[in-house]
């Protein structure tokens, strides 16, 4: 699914709120693996839950492969979007209610698709092996007694249960250590055809698995680049409050010392492997 933000702003109904989005024009195309960053306040949570259609834009419209989400709402078929999308949400335990972790696994594929229970369990088991999460434990377990990690985990399980064309995470991450953040990693790179859409503080974690990243600062996108591009737009975004991520920030410094790879590397490992063949290159070339 395709989708589209024209001119979009967002102002919470609250005496003297101020506006939380300005003017978002926005085209994210299927398949697209983009990060949303920004600082705190900027307006990430409220983007997200515009493009889940959760909210409503104030002024400006949505359009989900071309049909306004304003006219969707008006014939209150909104959940025929919403059904393809999977969200997991900041705080996931917040939206937890059912009294086993089974239950709220399998929620939303129970109630949006409305498949036989043997079905249901089939894509369970097929979904939680990937995870290593026992389906017999979730039987028995309630979902607050997880931890923070596996509660994440369990939340993101229950959006792909039903396959969504667009999955969007808000802050996959916090609470887990590195083997929670490496398993989270290799879940999103088996996504091919699903477009991801994650606010991250940390963008050096998904670096690797990113296409473009989004940049907000105070309610307004201050940054849209590919991937390849943004190590031209570091002063931007700090001069915009967002910390780039550290492999990019060595990269532009070294740059600046004359130093420069034919494309921009991704992750710390490759960079340290770049910066040892430089060395050795160097070694060998006859001294003047
Ligand atoms: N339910 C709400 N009612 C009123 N104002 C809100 C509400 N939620 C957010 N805001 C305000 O809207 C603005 C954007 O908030 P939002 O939660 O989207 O930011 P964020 O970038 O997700 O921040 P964080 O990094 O802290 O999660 C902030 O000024 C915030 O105070
Ligand atoms: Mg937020």
């Amino acid at each position: 699914m395709d989708i589209e933000c024209r001119d979009v702003s967002f102002r919470y109904d609250v005496p003297g709120g101020d506006w939380a989005l300005r003017n978002i024009d926005l085209k994210i195309s299927q398949g697209e693996k983009l990060a949303v960053v920004g600082p705190a306040g900027s307006g990430k949570t409220t983007l997200i839950q515009l493009l889940d259609s959760l909210i409503l834009p104030t002024t400006g419209d949505i359009l989900y492969d071309g049909r306004s989400v304003k006219t969707l709402a008006k014939a209150k078929n909104l959940h025929g979007i919403r059904r393809r999308i999977g969200v997991l949400f900041q705080f996931p335990e917040h939206q937890f209610f059912q009294e086993m972790a089974y239950d709220e696994l399998v929620f939303t594929m129970r109630n949006f698709l409305k498949p036989d229970e043997e079905t249901i369990e089939i894509r369970a088991c097929e979904l939680m092996d990937g995870f290593n999460m026992d389906i017999d434990v979730l039987k028995t377990t309630s979902p607050f007694s997880l931890s923070s990690g596996e509660k994440r985990k369990l939340a993101l399980a229950s959006a792909l249960m039903i396959s969504p064309e667009v999955l969007i995470l808000d802050e996959p991450t916090a609470g887990m250590d590195t083997s929670g953040r490496n398993e989270l990693m290799r879940i999103i790179s088996t996504l091919h055809d699903t477009t991801v859409i994650l606010i991250t503080h940390n963008l050096d974690d998904f670096l690797d698995h990113l296409d473009r990243v989004i940049g907000l600062s105070e309610g307004r996108i201050v940054c849209d680049v590919h991937r390849d591009a943004m190590i031209e737009h570091i002063s931007d975004m700090e001069n915009a409050g967002i910390v780039p991520p550290l492999v990019l920030r060595v990269q532009h410094w070294l740059r600046k010392e004359g130093i420069r790879f034919e494309k921009p590397v991704y992750s710390m490992d490759t960079l340290i492997v770049c910066l040892k063949a430089l060395q050795e290159k160097k070694k060998e070339m006859p001294a003047r």
